[in-house]
């Protein structure tokens, strides 16, 4: 994205490291589940985003602008994320990045509840999600990967 002031690349890289920290507070039988969650554990599940935020509180280190992604990662565009349904112009650009970097991760990873995809079948899902995914970031993502005209999707 040509970003190169480097408070910018390190509050969104602490951000980007810290994403998942409330999940620390979930119980490892439902974070190594092997079949889909019911709804009383996604309820849980979807309470990570403010844990995270909670344990970082009062934390003077970190930088405030960074608590954005760790809140906001699982928010979509087109308000179908959580926890508070908002939209790309509500999502802070870390958030907006951080969303993306961890849905192609989740998708290409073997997880134990799912098996992986390839990287170039993923993006092309998420391309195809235009409300859900910045589009403007995603490609950039993608062409770091490797020649854009690949990507004519
Ligand atoms: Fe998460
Ligand atoms: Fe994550």
């Amino acid at each position: 994205m040509g970003q190169k002031d480097e408070q910018f690349l390190h509050e969104l890289g602490t951000g980007a490291l810290l994403h998942d920290l409330g999940k620390s507070r979930i119980s490892e039988r439902i974070i190594n589940k092997r079949s889909a969650l019911n709804p009383y554990e996604f309820e849980i599940m979807k309470k990570h985003p403010k844990w995270g935020v909670e344990i970082l509180e009062g934390d003077e280190d970190f930088a405030s602008n960074s608590v954005y992604p760790v809140l906001q990662h699982h928010e979509r565009g087109d308000r179908s994320g959580y926890p508070n349904g908002i939209n790309f112009s509500e999502m802070h650009i870390f958030s907006r990045i951080v969303a993306i970097a961890d849905t192609f991760d989740a998708m290409t990873t073997e997880r134990v509840y799912q098996k992986a995809i390839d990287s170039f079948p993923c993006l092309k899902i998420m391309f195809s999600m235009k409300q859900a995914y910045d589009q403007h970031i995603l490609r950039c993502f993608a062409e770091l990967m490797g020649p854009s005209g690949l990507l004519e999707i």
